[in-house]
């Protein structure tokens, strides 16, 4: 049985590529390994407790030590590394806690897979990036595989630099690798600091919407199970050694995006229209905001034959409605309820 690593999977992309390598690849035996930090809980997984090819570890990416001692124990064959600080405005206020997460503790799990994978041709170490590492775009061209990085956030800066580790580790070592950098995901799961889910939670609450500086900024959107379809394919079908852009084709300003979701919530909450958008207040921009991203998503289609299934409207229907639904969920995350409940109750897995 192929043992596989999956790291962050507690966490929003992470919780449902978790759930889609459990349910489709029974021959694997899955590990989950998470710090269950604000960011990552077990209730985004709770239908997969008890499966017999899951386990969950908790555990610390940053503590090197343990690292070893699991790779020690488990012979993983692969790993998905997901795991990650992941919003760019608590980058801003602690670029440390980035640089610990993001750069060191990747090069943790890559230390610990070149000590163990003699034969490097049965193995994949698989890095989860992002299209931030690029920069951010004027108002034409699109992200290639081949676009010169140029991280400008201290998130994108720690994630440019685990992208760069990555490389080095397969150039100087030999270690199999590949790499996706994908546009931003929305959807079930996502902690509600993130702009979709926040303000999903805002206009519950009729509270205010805070866009930031002129709303104009531009995202390509992707929803979070299109993004769990591509990893799928990559881990499966993609050449070693390669890096693949994932996007949605999907671009909208956020002040588009935002007066988008308000109408959609105005009809499922049963509220006359343009009730929502009266919450929206402009607020002080983030400093060193990045334009535009936009992926160049040809690669993935012509090579792998991976496309986005879903219509934004779709996507965000049913991204709206799984919020309205889990209440219980939001209120939970928001007030730390989770961490409180695992705190109590949770051994860290004895490696
Ligand atoms: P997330 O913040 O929702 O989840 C991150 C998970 O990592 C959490 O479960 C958290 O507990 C865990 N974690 C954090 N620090 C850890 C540590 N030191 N040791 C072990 N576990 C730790 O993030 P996400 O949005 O699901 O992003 C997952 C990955 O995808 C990240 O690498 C991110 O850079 C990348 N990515 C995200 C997006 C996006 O739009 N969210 C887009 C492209 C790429
Ligand atoms: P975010 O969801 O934080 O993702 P990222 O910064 O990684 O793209 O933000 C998406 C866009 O929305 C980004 O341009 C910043 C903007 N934004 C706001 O205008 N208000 C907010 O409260 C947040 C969280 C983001």
């Amino acid at each position: 049985m192929k043992k596989l690593l999956i790291t962050g999977g507690a966490g929003f992309i992470g919780s449902h590529v978790v759930r889609l390598f459990v349910s489709q690849y029974t021959d694997y035996q899955i590990f989950n390994l998470d710090f269950l930090t604000y960011a990552g809980n077990l209730e985004n997984l709770k239908d997969m407790a008890g499966k017999p090819n899951y386990t969950f570890v908790k555990g610390d990416i940053y503590d090197e030590t343990f690292i070893h001692q699991l790779f020690t124990k488990h012979h993983f064959d692969g790993v998905i590394h997901l795991a990650a600080e992941s919003h760019v405005d608590r980058s801003i206020h602690d670029p440390l806690a980035f640089a610990k997460t993001n750069i060191l503790g990747t090069l943790n799990l890559l230390n610990a897979a070149k000590k163990q994978w003699k034969n490097t041709s049965d193995h994949l170490f698989y890095h989860i990036s992002t299209d931030e590492v690029y920069g951010s775009l004027g108002q034409e061209g699109f992200f290639l595989e081949t676009t010169s990085y140029d991280p400008k956030s201290p998130y994108s800066a720690s994630k440019a630099s685990s992208d760069h580790f990555v490389r080095a580790y397969a150039n100087t070592y030999g270690l199999p690798v590949v790499i996706s950098n994908c546009s931003n995901n929305y959807g079930p799961n996502q902690f509600p600091e993130k702009l979709i889910p926040l303000c999903i939670n805002n206009i519950k609450n009729s509270k205010p919407l805070p866009i930031y500086g002129k709303g104009e900024n531009i995202r390509d959107w992707l929803y979070v199970v299109d993004h769990a379809r591509a990893i799928d394919m990559i881990y499966h079908k993609g050449k070693h050694g390669e890096t693949y852009n994932i996007g949605g084709w999907n671009e909208w300003t956020n002040i588009d995006l935002v007066k988008l979701l308000c109408n959609v919530m105005d009809k499922k909450l049963d509220r006359p229209a343009g009730t929502s958008e009266k919450l929206i207040e402009y607020v002080t921009d983030r400093p060193g905001h990045d334009m535009r991203y936009a992926i160049d998503a040809h690669k993935i289609k012509n090579e792998l034959g991976w496309e986005p299934s879903l219509q934004f409207e779709e996507g965000l229907s049913k991204t709206v409605d799984w919020y309205l639904a889990n209440e219980a969920w939001l209120n939970n995350v928001t007030t730390g309820q989770y961490q409180r409940y695992y705190e109590a109750h949770y051994q860290t897995t004895d490696v």
